[in-house]
């Protein structure tokens, strides 16, 4: 990580502001204060010229950095076992990935490489899940704050059907992730924050998920979880929890579907559920590379936006095989026709607004924290500043990251000199 703050950017710039409205600059700036924040942006012609260092990025775009709203720490090294479905899968390859976090070294390594990867892909803000340990967790949360990344992240809670290494009485655990809580929310200069996180239904007994309501509100914590990926498991959790109308309603009766909650996939939702979640303000974070890769089915993306309801996209490594977000947008915008703009937008504020962290970062808003991502497009990259944002996306694998940079700090890569 290196300690520039204080910079003014010349190149052109790109900021969402709604799904449908994106701020384009062809000859624009970004100037970033000591603190890290953003100053000011706009076009060049305008650039008020100070003692600041000029960072001339040439054909690179300047953009916020992206946000991953759903991804699971312990599973990079499982990404790609195909083959499986999700019940299956689960009990296969990523349990005994999971199982091995029991070794605080290990899960340091680990984390390591994980934090490296999110910001080796412009990943500026991550909504993680860790593993049921808790002092990996602690190393997980340690190495966060090296990285210099804005991340979102629990320990995952698990009371019941699971493997014996990865289940534990719901009341240890939902202590154990207050005082994670207590340790890391706020911390590395508020980079940091934590979420309660119940795996999904099935692996969930209702104490459990009571005892994770309670404290969600209690403390004013953040919620994350799964909600009907598949068909197999929304049976199950029909099985599990008969009283409940559906799925989320089994997250609703314990009081876990609020403003600051967020649900990975929601592929087998009726509009009815896609409307109680937009009524309680929470979040969608459709994974569609994860979906494809599973065969869970295809999100759908336009009864979702017809309720109203917040999106977010996440890469769900490991059932996600990259970390790329523009992976995850390409595939997301196959889903229906989406619009350049709304692609901006999924991939950075609205990632934020699911993560309830849109005041500091997902767009290049005066006031928020400088965290960008300098994109390389391919070299035949044309249009204006969207057009050739889109073809990153659609050309993945031609596009390069120069630079990650969180509150003004190079956190991967390097700015030109
Ligand atoms: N549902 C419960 N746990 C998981 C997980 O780790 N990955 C995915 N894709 N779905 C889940
Ligand atoms: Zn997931």
């Amino acid at each position: 990580m290196s300690g520039r703050r204080g910079v003014l950017l010349k190149g052109a710039v790109l900021s969402p502001r709604s799904v449908d409205r994106a701020d384009s600059y062809e000859d624009g700036f970004v100037r970033v204060d000591d603190e890290g924040r953003i100053a000011a942006i706009g076009v060049w012609h305008d650039a008020l010229n100070d003692a600041d260092p000029i960072v001339e990025v040439g054909n690179a775009l300047i953009l916020p950095a992206f946000v991953d709203a759903h991804v699971h720490l312990p599973q990079i090294d499982v990404r790609a076992r195909y083959g499986l479905p999700l019940m299956a899968w689960l009990e296969q390859h990523v349990f005994p990935a999971e199982t091995a976090f029991a070794d605080p070294e290990h899960a340091e390594r680990v984390a390591e490489r994980f934090f490296h990867a999110l910001a080796g892909n412009g990943i500026g803000t991550a909504g993680v899940f860790a593993t049921v340990h808790v002092e990996a967790t602690h190393r997980a949360f340690e190495v966060a704050a090296n990285s210099g990344l804005r991340i979102v992240m629990g320990k995952v809670l698990m009371d019941v059907n699971g493997p014996p290494e990865l289940i534990e009485p719901a009341d240890r655990g939902i202590e154990a992730s207050l005082e994670l809580a207590e340790r890391w929310e706020g911390a590395a200069g508020g980079r940091l924050h934590t979420a309660i996180t119940p795996r999904f239904a099935p692996t969930s007994s209702a104490a459990l998920l009571s005892h994770a309501g309670r404290a969600a509100r209690k403390a004013g914590l953040r919620v994350q979880t799964h909600l009907a990926e598949q068909r197999e498991e929304v049976e199950i959790v029909g099985r599990l929890f008969p009283e409940a109308a559906d799925y989320l309603a089994v997250y609703e009766q314990y009081g876990l579907v609020g403003e600051r909650s967020v649900f990975a996939h929601a592929i087998h939702c009726t509009d009815d559920a896609f409307g109680r979640l937009a009524n309680a303000g929470s979040t969608i974070v459709c994974c569609p590379t994860s979906n494809a890769f599973l065969g869970s089915g295809s999100f759908s993306l336009r009864r979702a936006k017809r309720a109203n309801v917040q999106i977010g996209v996440g890469s769900d490594v490991g059932a996600g095989p990259l970390f790329s977000p523009l992976d995850v947008l390409r595939h997301f915008a196959y889903l229906d026709r989406v619009e350049p703009a709304e692609l901006l937008y999924r991939g950075t504020l609205a990632g934020a607004e699911a993560l309830s962290l849109s005041h500091e970062t997902g767009s290049l808003a005066v006031g928020n924290a400088a965290d960008l991502v300098v994109l390389e497009p391919p070299v035949d990259a044309v249009g204006d500043p969207l057009q050739r944002f889109v073809q990153c996306v659609f050309r993945n694998p031609e596009t390069q990251v120069v630079a990650t940079l969180v509150e003004g700090r190079v956190v991967y890569g390097r700015l030109p000199t």
